[in-house]
């Protein structure tokens, strides 16, 4: 089964490193398309430094339909494909929509197109939890109702579902598993590889820990009037790892062609919920550091609650998230450290 080849799209992204190198730990071979939009080759190193592998890079972007063609040409043995590559920022989205569907929604055409040439079978695809917009029923199944997406980026992930979904109905080759993350947080546990957004973070947890070292005055609370136990909203937060070897897991069922339908949806979350101060409380007792944090008004957009019900991720791939809270947390604060040490003053 190992020695197979496996394009990672987004390989040097947030989710997509601690992909590879769980791949490569399972002894697969890797090739990583990324256009650097918004990750650093340098993640290559931290790859190479836990691994011992330095993995195959070829940086384009996939909207080129001519880079790809020239790129799978090249790369004649592809046997699976796991496709992180996308623009994710949800206020980003909002502001500028188009350049998030004609990223989000042309690459994975251009790839589903591909696919279909060079006879490249299976396909896992990064989904989201966003896609449930404010779910009616907590915990979430795969069979709750989509909704109709709170932004653009939301939207992009729901419509790139659907496409999948009717290119699998309309031949009969090609196979994909969509896994919908909760909430992903944490770093490798070396803390050599990690999460660094560009600029201001969105996400709560690199804010927590960027307010932590001291790179940013304040964490703000979007809002303590919510309709849960401390007022915060609650989210399931899910340790990348866990998340990462979750694909393994998926890409292996492909490959033994145990799948039960060329289709299928998976929810992958912890199955437990905890508050944005339940963060905050969690990250000072584990690190030693304190928060400095302002509660404020809520963020337009955001949902009260939700969390996963993982049971059919459980059941049907036999994977779990493993880690606490704490873990997912203390690697977070190890890679922040490891970050401002090693690698800010490179830039
Ligand atoms: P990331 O931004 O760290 O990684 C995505 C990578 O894709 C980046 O390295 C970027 O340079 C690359 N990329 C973007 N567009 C490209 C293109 N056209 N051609 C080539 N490379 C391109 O993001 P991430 O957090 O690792 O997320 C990976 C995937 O998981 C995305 O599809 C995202 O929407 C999805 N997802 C993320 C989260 C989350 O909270 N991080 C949650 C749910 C789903
Ligand atoms: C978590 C909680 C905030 C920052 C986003 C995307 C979604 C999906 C997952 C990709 C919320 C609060 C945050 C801050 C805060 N991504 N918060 N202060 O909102 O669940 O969703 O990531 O598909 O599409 O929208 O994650 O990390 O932004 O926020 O109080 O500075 O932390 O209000 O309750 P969210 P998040």
């Amino acid at each position: 089964m190992k020695n197979k080849l496996i394009l990672v799209t987004g390989g040097t992204g947030y989710i997509g490193s601690h992909t590879v190198v769980e791949l490569i730990e399972q002894g697969y071979e890797v090739v990583i398309v990324d256009n650097l939009s918004n990750s650093e080759e340098r993640v290559l190193d931290g790859i190479e430094k836990i691994t011992g592998v330095r993995p195959a890079f070829s940086c384009f972007d996939l909207c080129d339909t001519t880079a790809l063609e020239k790129f799978l040409t090249a790369y004649n043995s592809i046997r699976a494909i796991i496709h992180f590559a996308a623009y994710k920022s949800v206020g980003e989205s909002v502001r500028e929509p188009l350049k998030y569907y004609q990223n989000n929604l042309v690459s994975l055409m251009n790839l589903l197109t591909a696919m279909k040439k060079h006879h490249i079978p299976d396909m896992v695809f990064s989904s989201s939890c966003t896609v449930y917009g404010e779910p009616d029923r907590l915990p979430v199944t795969e069979s709750a109702p989509v909704k109709k997406a709170a932004s653009p980026y939301g939207n992009t992930k729901r419509i790139s579902e659907e496409i999948i979904e009717d290119f699998i109905k309309s031949q009969t080759k090609i196979h994909t598993i969509a896994l919908r993350y909760f909430n992903p947080i944490g770093a490798h546990p070396t803390g050599l590889i990690g999460e660094h957004p560009i600029g201001e973070p969105e996400n709560l947890v690199p804010y927590v820990t960027q307010t932590a070292i001291g790179v940013r005055k304040q964490l703000k609370v979007f809002g303590n009037d919510y309709n849960t136990p401390d007022g915060t909203a609650i989210r399931d937060y899910l340790h990348v790892v866990d998340l990462a070897r979750a694909h393994i897991v998926a890409i292996e069922r492909m490959l033994d062609g145990k799948q039960k339908n060329a289709y299928e949806v998976f929810n992958l979350g912890t199955g437990h919920g905890n508050s944005v101060l339940e963060i905050i409380n969690t990250f000072e007792k584990v690190t030693g550091v304190k928060v400095n944090y302002v509660i404020t008004k809520r963020r337009p957009g955001d949902i009260e609650k939700i969390w996963a019900d993982p049971t059919y991720a459980n059941k049907e791939l036999g994977w779990r998230a493993q880690s606490t809270l704490g873990e997912a947390l203390l690697s977070a604060w190890k890679w922040e450290q490891y970050y401002r040490k090693h690698l800010e003053k490179k830039n």
